[in-house]
């Protein structure tokens, strides 16, 4: 039986408007991708006086195919630079943030996370001179909470100025010594 010209319309309208979406989600992916690209060329070309970066992102890559695979950013201490990194306290000026550590989906639950982590961890003890390392974690979060914990980090406070509201939900400042990159690593 030939469907009718309102069925056909009835059957096209749902997939025009599926192809106008997935379009409208892949331009809005290209765009955001952009964004993150320049975002991270200005993070870490920008030099203190001192000649230290404020940022940088390691980044762990296949080595037969050059594929990226985990990245980690980590925020210099202000005894390096003379400028404050954010997200870590005031009165700690030798203090290294480490932030937006991610895995590629396909090969999580291998270890990379933890070991982007610790060579973050030990880069910035070595070179930077920093005695705890920061960051915060998204309270529901306990797949990032598990590595953190792995790596030697511990809550900071339960000090709410420490605590910070994102649109997903409550962020918690947690602290590794630098020792316990040195544990981690031998545990
Ligand atoms: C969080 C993330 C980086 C972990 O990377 P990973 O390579 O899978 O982690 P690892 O294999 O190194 O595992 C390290 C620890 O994480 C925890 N973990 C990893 N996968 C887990 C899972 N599926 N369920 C529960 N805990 C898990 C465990 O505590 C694990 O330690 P263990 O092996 O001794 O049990 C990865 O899941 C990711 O990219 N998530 C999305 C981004 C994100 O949430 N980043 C954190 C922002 S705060």
């Amino acid at each position: 039986m030939r469907p009718s010209a309102a069925q056909r319309l009835f059957f096209i309208l749902p997939l025009g408007a599926q192809e106008n979406r997935s379009r409208f989600v892949g331009s809005l992916k290209k765009k955001f991708a952009e964004q993150e690209v320049e975002s991270l060329q200005q993070r870490t070309t920008i030099m203190s006086k001192a000649g230290t970066p404020y940022s940088e992102c390691l980044v762990a890559v296949d080595a037969s195919t050059g594929a990226v695979l985990a990245c980690i950013d980590l925020r210099t201490p202000c005894a390096l630079t003379g400028t404050h990194p954010h997200g870590v306290p005031q009165d700690d000026p030798h203090g290294c943030y480490l932030l937006n550590v991610v895995v590629r989906e396909d090969v999580r639950g291998q270890g990379l996370g933890r070991g982007i982590m610790l060579t973050a961890m030990a880069r910035a003890v070595r070179l930077w001179g920093a005695t705890g390392m920061y960051t915060h974690v998204e309270a529901d979060n306990e797949v990032a909470f598990g590595l953190y914990h792995s790596c030697g980090f511990l809550e900071h406070s339960n000090d709410c100025r420490y605590e910070a509201a994102s649109k997903l939900g409550q962020t918690v400042l947690l602290v590794a010594p630098a020792s316990a990159v040195a544990a981690a690593a031998a545990a």
